[in-house]
Formats: C-alpha cells, structure tokens, sequence
C-alpha cells in the first residue's frame, strides 16, 4: 500500500487498535497525526513505530477528547498546518464503569465515542473538502446492538437506565448512525464515510470498565484478535478501492454487513445530527 504524500489522522493512536492503524499508515509513507491524550504515552508509540517503519513523519497533538476545548484546539493545530487531509479514523474509545460527566456536562462515554468524533469531523470539514477522495472511518462495535435496545434520543446521556454497556452501546450506535449521516450529507464531494466493528480485540478496552467486563477481557485475552489483525478493517476501509461505493455502510471483516435497523433509519440519524450539533457547541 502506497500512502507516500497522504494525511493520515488516528485518534486514540498510542494503543490497541489505533496504534496498528496508525503503524500500517507509516508504514504505508503516509504523514501521520495520531491525537493522544497522554503525552508519555503517545511519545512512546510514536518511537515504536518509527523504530519499526522508518518513517519519522509522525506527529503527535494532545487531546482530552473528552473535553470540546481540546477537541476544537486539535481541529485548529491541524486546520492551521495542513491544507488537506486523506484519511481521519475516529478510534479512540472507552468503557466507563460509573456514570460520570465530563467539564462540558455530558456523560463521559457519548462524549469521548461519539460527540468528539462528531466535532472532530466537522471541524476539520473545510479541509477535508479541500481534498480528493477523502475517507472518514468511525470504529464502532457489535455491541452498538446493546445500545440499539435503550437507544432514545431523550435520554442520549443516560440519565436512567445507566450502565456501562448500554452507555458504550448507545455510544456505538451512534458512531454507525453518524456515519450513515454523513455520507449522505457528503454526497456531492469526493468524501467517503465508514464504520466497523474490528472483532473482539485484546487491548486497553476495559481498562476503565468494571470488574466483571475486567475478567472478561482478562479471561478472553488468549482467545481474541491481536491488536494488528483488529486493524485490518480499518486499513481495508482507507486503502482498497472497492469499498468507495459502499459509503455510509457498516463493515466487519472486510464486508458490509447489516447493523440494527434503527441506524439506518433516516428521521432519528438526522435528529442525532441535530441533537450532537447542539451538544458540541455547533449549533
Ligand atoms: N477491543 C475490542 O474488542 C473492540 C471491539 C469493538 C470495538 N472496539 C473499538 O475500537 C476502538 C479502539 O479501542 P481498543 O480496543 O484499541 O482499546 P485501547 O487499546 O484502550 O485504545 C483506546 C484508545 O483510545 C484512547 N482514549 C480513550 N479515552 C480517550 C480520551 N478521553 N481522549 C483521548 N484518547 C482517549 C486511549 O488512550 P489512553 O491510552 O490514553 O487511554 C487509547 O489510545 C474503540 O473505539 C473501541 O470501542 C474495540
């Protein structure tokens, strides 16, 4: 795969997922922003992969993407620096144990999966529209189908019915129904929009959830995808030429396949359009 000259953005890039994203980018010559939270540890990531690939154009903005403030400051440094980007893959994610608000007063779990990758995307939507076959990937999950079950656009942040799962649920329904937005808000430009679920990925996932999905993942560890094979649906959505008519669809494994009903429908992923704009400060 040949990325020499393209603006690879990776979100959460200093582990699991997003840094095999963000190594098989480099590795590809790409130009590489992986937006981290933490400086040590996105330092860190970001010397393996150049001791790995060779390639030192990487670069690292730090972002709470949690908190709007770093989300808009991330979209100005990139806005400022480059006039065009190729490929934005929204990564980052967690599962919160607790329900817990953020600075900006939203629960955690919509904030950091869904909202910031909303924001994101739509502040750097000058320039991504300055560029050519642009492609916007949101990792989402099969567990969107737990979300699919609670979902309601009135209670978004989970003020009843809280749990972790439904949270992250809910959270990952929504990275599906944004992409659907997207693509058909994208239509007249070359900007292709996807989602995937990776498959069950040894990985950091839980580190903020609670002890029984902690043994989960602990127990499952031997038996889940590594980091490297969780990334191949997200390099197969930024790279292959096949994929560029299937915008807005959901993938696994390289295929597209059918998400809950609800994620396609095109009243509520409009209305979350309109609810996330308000959220973030858009609107
Ligand atoms: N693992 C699976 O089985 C699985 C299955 C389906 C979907 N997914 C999805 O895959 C994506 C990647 O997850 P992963 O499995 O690779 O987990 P991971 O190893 O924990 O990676 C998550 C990344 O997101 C970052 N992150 C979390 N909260 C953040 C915040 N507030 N601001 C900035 N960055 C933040 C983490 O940074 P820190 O290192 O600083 O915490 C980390 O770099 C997620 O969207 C997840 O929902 C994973």
């Amino acid at each position: 795969m040949d990325l020499t000259n393209k603006l690879c953005i990776v979100t959460g890039a200093n582990s699991g997922i997003g840094k095999e994203t963000a190594r098989s980018f480099a590795a590809g010559g790409a130009y590489v922003i992986m937006i981290c939270r933490n400086e040590e540890r996105a330092k860190t990531a970001r010397q393996d992969i150049i001791d790995d690939t060779g390639n030192t154009g990487i670069k690292i903005i730090l972002a709470d993407l949690a908190v709007q403030h770093d989300v808009r400051s991330a979209a100005q440094q990139i806005n400022q620096e480059f006039d065009e980007i190729d490929v934005l893959v929204n990564n980052a994610g967690l599962i919160a144990n607790e329900r817990e608000e953020t600075i900006d007063g939203i629960e955690k779990t919509l904030a950091v999966n869904h909202l910031a990758p909303f924001l994101l995307t739509n502040l750097l939507w000058d320039g991504l529209e300055q560029s050519q076959g642009v492609r916007i990937i949101n990792v989402s999950s099969e567990m969107h189908k737990i979300g699919a079950k609670v979902f309601d656009l009135n209670n978004l942040q989970l003020t009843d019915n809280y749990s972790a799962m439904n949270a992250y649920g809910v959270s990952k329904l929504c990275n599906i129904m944004f992409t659907h937005e997207l693509a058909k808000r994208a239509k007249n430009n070359t900007i292709t929009a996807y989602s995937l679920h990776p498959g069950v990925v040894g990985t950091q996932l839980a580190e903020e959830a609670g002890w029984l999905t902690k043994l989960f993942y602990w127990v499952g560890k031997p038996f889940m995808r590594s980091p490297k094979l969780g990334a191949e649906t997200t390099i197969y959505l930024a790279t292959s030429e096949e994929v560029t008519s299937a915008s807005g669809q959901y993938f696994k494994d390289k295929e597209v396949v059918k998400p809950a009903a609800i994620a396609y429908n095109d009243d509520i992923t409009s209305r979350l359009w309109e609810k996330s704009a308000q959220l973030t400060g858009l609107s």
